[in-house]
Formats: C-alpha cells, sequence, structure tokens
C-alpha cells in the first residue's frame, strides 16, 4: 500500500521498476519476516556489489500481469531472485499463494527471465523446502533459467546463516561471471536518512513510542476507536489484550512456566480452540540500554529523530518520527544470538585498527565465529563489546543498524484455553527462558516479560529475581499489563465427531493444546454429548514435584469425564534410567492401536528436533509389533495416518 502511494498508484510491479529505474528485483515469501530480512540483506548487498538499482518486495505487494514482458519492458533487467520460506506441511507462506496461482493459470513464457532462488525450511518437518523446490520446478516449466543452484536453508539444524552465506558466496562469483558485472567493493549506502530532530519534544504527540497501530494513537472518530476494538487483527494491527491473571506453574526455585490469560471481553477477536496467538514483545530494559551504550547513543537515547526513504520503492519499517531508544526496544531483534552476516558487514566501521584484525579474523571464518561468538550465545552488543574490548562503536550509522538488524516479530503460542469453554479469554502456558551460558544468562523476550508482569500482578511475589526487566507501562501507559495480540489459525484440530477417540502426546508445555482439548471435551460432555470417544493423553516432564504442570486440573478432568480420560505420565527425572512419553507409548501399544483401528486422531505437540520426530518412530514400532508387518509396511501406515488428517503435529 505504501508502495503506491509512493508511485502513483499502481502495484504493477513492471510500472514500478520502470518508474524508479530499477535494473533487478527480490521477491519475498515470508511468514514470520525471516526470509524478508534475508531478500533485504541480498538486495542491499547485491546493488552495492554490482551497482546495480535493486528492488525488494513482498510477492503480494506487487501485481504480475506485465511480468512475461520484464524483458523487453525494461531492456537492461539483470535478475529476478526468490526467497521463499516454506510453511506449515509444505505449504506456501500466505503473502505467496497468490504468485503461485498467477504461474498456474495465468503465466506462460518466461523464457526471457533469469533468476535464483534461496529456501528457507526446516529438516525436522517432512515437506522440507517443499516451496523454494516448487518455485523451482514451476518457474523452469514456464521456460526461466535458474542461475546457480537453489539455496537450501535450514532452520532446523539451526543453519540458516551459514547456509545462506555458502550459497550466497557462491553463486556471487557465477552471477557476476553469467551477467557479466563489474564488481565494486562493498560500501554501505543508507537507503533511509535520519535527521535529528532537536526542536522537538519526546512528549510531542506526533512522536511514535513504539504504540501498537500508530495512526490511532490519537483516536480521532468512532471509526477509529472502533477499529482499535473490531480489527482484523493482524501483523499490521494487533489487539492491546488487557492480561487478567497469571500464575506460576513450575514449583521451583531457578525455573518459571507462566500461565496467563488474556482478555478477549472488549473486542470481537474470536479463536479456535487448538490455534495459535502471536504476541508481540518489547526489548528489556537491560538489552535495549546495553545497545544503547555500545553505540555510544546513551546521552541521545530520548532524541527525536525523523526517517525519510532514500529509494521510493522502500517503505519505512515504522512510524515516524520516533527515537533512538524506541527503535531498539520495540522494533528491532536485538536479543537473539548475532549472525556471521551482520558482524561482517558491520566491520567497515569499526572503532580501531585492533578490533578490526579481530573481526576480520572472526567474521571470514566459520569455525572461528562459532568458537568465540555462536557457543557463546552473543547477542549484537555482547559481540560488538567483545570485539572492541568495550570501546563505543559510534560512528555506525543508525541507519545501518534499522536496515541490518532484523525486525522484531511476534512469538506464536499454542493457545491452552478452549474457545466453548471459554469464549473472551486466551490461556497461554509459557516456560520462561532462562540459560545459564558461562556467567550470563541468555533470555527469551516474550516469556521473561510475562515473568515480569506475573511480578508485577502478584506482589507476594518478593522472592522472585527477575534477570531481564521490562518497561511495563509502555508507552504513555498503554501497555500497563497489556499486550499486542492476534490469532493465527492453526490446521490442529479434534475431530468433528465427538464420538472419535483422541491420542494426545504433548510433554512439557507440549500439554499446552490439549488442556484446551479436555477443557473442550468437557464443554461437549455438558452439552449432552453422552457418546464420547476415549482420550489418552501421555504427558512428560522431569519430576513429579517441580515441572508437573496443571497437576490438579487434570484430575480434575479426569473426575469430569470419568473413564473417557486416561492420563499417562513419563518423569524424566525421577530414576536412574530417564523415561520419556515415546516410553510409555510403547508400553501402551495394544491401546494406542485399539484406538487407531477405531479411527483415533492423533496428535503430538512440542519440541520437534528430538520428540516429535521419536514419536513417529515410536509409533511405526508399535504398528510393527502389534500388526507383525514390515517396517516399511508399517511407516506407510503411519504415513496414511497424515494423509487422512488423523496425524497432526503442532511442534516447534
Ligand atoms: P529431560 O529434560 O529430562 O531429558 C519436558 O521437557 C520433558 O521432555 C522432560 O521430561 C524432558 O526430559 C523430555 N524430553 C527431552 N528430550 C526428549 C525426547 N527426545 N523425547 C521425548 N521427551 C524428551
Amino acid at each position: 500500500s505504501s508502495l503506491k502511494s509512493n508511485l502513483n498508484n499502481t502495484n504493477d510491479l513492471i510500472e514500478i521498476m520502470k518508474k524508479s529505474g530499477k535494473k533487478a528485483v527480490v521477491f519475498y515469501g515470508s511468514q514470520t519476516g525471516t526470509a524478508e530480512d534475508y531478500a533485504l540483506k541480498f538486495s542491499k548487498e547485491f546493488q552495492s556489489k554490482f551497482k546495480i538499482p535493486t528492488m525488494t518486495t513482498d510477492l503480494a505487494d506487487v501485481s504480475f500481469e506485465n511480468f512475461e514482458n520484464i524483458k523487453n519492458e525494461i531492456p537492461d533487467f539483470q535478475l529476478a531472485a526468490f526467497f521463499m520460506a516454506t510453511y506449515g506441511e509444505g505449504e506456501p507462506t500466505d503473502n505467496a499463494v497468490e504468485f503461485f496461482d498467477y504461474l498456474k493459470n495465468e503465466c506462460d513464457d518466461l523464457s526471457n527471465l533469469k533468476y535464483i532462488c534461496f529456501g528457507l525450511g526446516n529438516s525436522t518437518y517432512e515437506f522440507y523446502n517443499e516451496i523454494g523446490k516448487k518455485t523451482v520446478n514451476e518457474l523452469n516449466s514456464k521456460g526461466a533459467t535458474l542461475l546457480g543452484n537453489l539455496g537450501l536453508g535450514d532452520d532446523g539444524k539451526g543453519s540458516m546463516d551459514e547456509d545462506y552465506l555458502d550459497w550466497k558466496d557462491n553463486l556471487f562469483d557465477l552471477i557476476k561471471d553469467k551477467l557479466n558485472l563489474q564488481e565494486q567493493t562493498v560500501k554501505y549506502e543508507p537507503s533511509i536518512q535520519i535527521i535529528e530532530n532537536f526542536e522537538i519534544p519526546i512528549d510531542d504527540l506526533s512522536v511514535s513510542l513504539g504504540e501498537p497501530n500508530s495512526n490511532y494513537i490519537n483516536p480521532k472518530s468512532e471509526n477509529e476507536i472502533n477499529y482499535l476494538k473490531t480489527g482484523p487483527f493482524d501483523h499490521n494491527h494487533p489487539y492491546l489484550a488487557p492480561i487478567l491473571n497469571t500464575k506460576e506453574l513450575f514449583n521451583s526455585n531457578s525455573r518459571h512456566c507462566i500461565h496467563a490469560e488474556l482478555d478477549l471481553s472488549n473486542t470481537n477477536l474470536k479463536y479456535s480452540t487448538g490455534d495459535h496467538v502471536a504476541i508481540w514483545p518489547s526489548n528489556s530494559n537491560e538489552k535495549v540500554n546495553k545497545l544503547l551504550s555500545i553505540l555510544g547513543l546513551t546521552e541521545k537515547k530520548d532524541l527525536v529523530i525523523s526517517l525519510k526513504t532514500l529509494d521510493e520503492t522502500i517503505h519505512l519499517p515504522f512510524p515516524t518520527p520516533t527515537t533512538y531508544e524506541t527503535v531498539l526496544r520495540h522494533y528491532l531483534e536485538i536479543s537473539g544470538s548475532v549472525s556471521r552476516q551482520f558482524i561482517k558487514s558491520i566491520s567497515q566501521f569499526c572503532p580501531n585498527e585492533e578490533s578490526k584484525i579481530l573481526i576480520d579474523e572472526i567474521s571470514n571464518d566459520k569455525d572461528i565465529y562459532h568458537k568465540t561468538i555462536t557457543s557463546k550465545y552473543y547477542n549484537i552488543s555482547d559481540a560488538l563489546e567483545f570485539i572492541s574490548k568495550g570501546i563505543k562503536w559510534d560512528n555506525v550509522p543508525f541507519s545501518f543498524i534499522i536496515e541490518s538488524i532484523a525486525k522484531l516479530q511476534p512469538r506464536y503460542y499454542s493457545i491452552s484455553s478452549s474457545s466453548s469453554m471459554e469464549k473472551q479469554t486466551i490461556h497461554i502456558t509459557a516456560v520462561v527462558e532462562q540459560q545459564k551460558i558461562d556467567e550470563t544468562y541468555v533470555t527469551g523476550v516474550t516469556t521473561n516479560l510475562l515473568l515480569n508482569i506475573k511480578k508485577n500482578q502478584n506482589k507476594d511475589d518478593d522472592s522472585l529475581k527477575l534477570i531481564d526487566t521490562f518497561d511495563l507501562e509502555g508507552p504513555r501507559n498503554k501497555f500497563h499489563n497489556k499486550l499486542p495480540i492476534h490469532i493465527r489459525r492453526s490446521t490442529f484440530k479434534l475431530p468433528s465427531n465427538p464420538a472419535i477417540p483422541i491420542i494426545m502426546i504433548g510433554p512439557g508445555t507440549g500439554a499446552a493444546p490439549f488442556r484446551g482439548f479436555i477443557r473442550e471435551k468437557i464443554k461437549q460432555l455438558e452439552n449432552g454429548n453422552e457418546n464420547l470417544g476415549e482420550i489418552l493423553f501421555f504427558f512428560g516432564c522431569r519430576n513429579s514435584t517441580e515441572d508437573f504442570i496443571y497437576k490438579d486440573e487434570w484430575i480434575d478432568y479426569s473426575k469430569k469425564l470419568d473413564k473417557k480420560f486416561k492420563m499417562i505420565t513419563a518423569f524424566s527425572r525421577e530414576t536412574d534410567k530417564k523415561v520419556y512419553v515415546q516410553d510409555k507409548l510403547l508400553e501402551n501399544s495394544s491401546k494406542v492401536v485399539e484406538l487407531l483401528d477405531k479411527g483415533a486422531f492423533f496428535y503430538v505437540c512440542g519440541d520437534a528436533a528430538n520428540m516429535a520426530r521419536g514419536v513417529q518412530n515410536t509409533l511405526v514400532k508399535i504398528y510393527q509389533n502389534e500388526k507383525k508387518v514390515t517396517q516399511e509396511l508399517a511407516l506407510t501406515m503411519a504415513k496414511q495416518l497424515r494423509v487422512n488428517n488423523r496425524y497432526q503435529e503442532d511442534v516447534w
């Protein structure tokens, strides 16, 4: 939409490229922002290295009507690049759906097009990088030419960044050759201009301090007030949900798991059991202050700055005017592990010769990088401080920071309430991420924010020590005990017929959606459904006294559901030998097969990399033993369950 307004109301890709003088285009199909982030970085580097004006766009923001004519319309057109994320079970991201429709139904001939493609996927899922592969197949079938190889980024192995660097470095050599390009030294050229406004006070109402829906800071009309309540709520328009109730689910001094209830009574925002809720976090005081400090911005943190785009095809990533602190607190992903790519690109702004030598040594060698940076879980400010030995990096342009650091993204949680039982509340169940590495903690943004809110709401929590603290009042107090949210629909759903049995496997916070399912079942019973199918729930945790979440509730549920409900627990740290949900599943082989033969749905929620794989392997073993079939046939049977939508996963 901002593209349209910048360029005379057109969203025709060719028209925009012609008007803005672009000779290459980078598309992204992104769900959570990662593909977008890689696309932007690629575009910036490509443009700078080969001096080719390059446009970057969301696939859904432009129309492809005249795409087939690109070579004729833009005679020195060079290249199209695609950064394509695979979502869920091999599905395209929402913003890529129409593009695939176009390729399938409206596009005949792309034989003029040279392109490259990087897929973002996760090898712990079955349909690994399906959408990257599909993009290449479809484009090739229209005669387009892929340069180099399809890049395969793997989030499952945590190697996305290295996969990208490998792919990109090889590719740059190749396209330089194939497209006959001249290489320049990469020098940072800002696409955004930052203007410091010494005359505007921070409390001026035009200044954005990170309020969600900042166009509506001061709603002017009835319509605008309604919009804040009625949505539709999505990525661009979250609902600011009050947090009603929070409690600790663990019984431990060092580990925390928060149950929180979000209030929907003042909005028409709806969810259904099994959906995910997106929560928009802000960064902690500690993280924000540390980065402000190492960038030499502490004194200027409240200075009002205006942003102006220097490239008419780019839209600003957040509202302006704003302040340095607001940008770091509300809009940039500053807490996670720093990437080698970022370290490489910031090396041009090293504060002294010594750090320049060190940064080159570190950033040009994967292994050294891993040893000095990744294995210590350094975030951006940790790494900068380490490299310069504490000397301020005060000549890094702030536009570089904005353009090089990924945008802060919402975190998704499996909803642990039932939309039939609690229509106006969303429950979430979240383990607080606080991992001690050497002497410091690696902390999760949203979960530590929740812990702060919990401490704030429960005044008897004096003994609770916080590692990260947050500004809970938020901009102009609007955040007080509230969090911006929206709902992501999921396909993780109960069978529509209540008589069908269900088997649920959810260790740890993998229990969250199953608490919702069970509450839904109780509601079905209360509604007069006498013929409920059996409910078998496998839960696992370390031991029965510390992290057995909702311990009393399960007893209550089993009373209410009587013989229909059976819970089987696996405690991994109560005996010498670890006991996992898979072990319990195997012990109950005959019951599991009996229910599956009756048409049961099989659900797995929790850790993707190990647990979910382990469970699938166990099910194969169970079929093998119980049905006396070969491993191959047993595997086919398990796969068939998936095909029939009776094997559902909600894993991360
Ligand atoms: P552990 O941490 O003692 O190894 C919830 O996190 C529970 O899941 C814990 O009891 C944890 O055990 C267990 N768990 C860890 N890895 C697992 C795996 N690969 N499969 C199943 N459960 C696992």
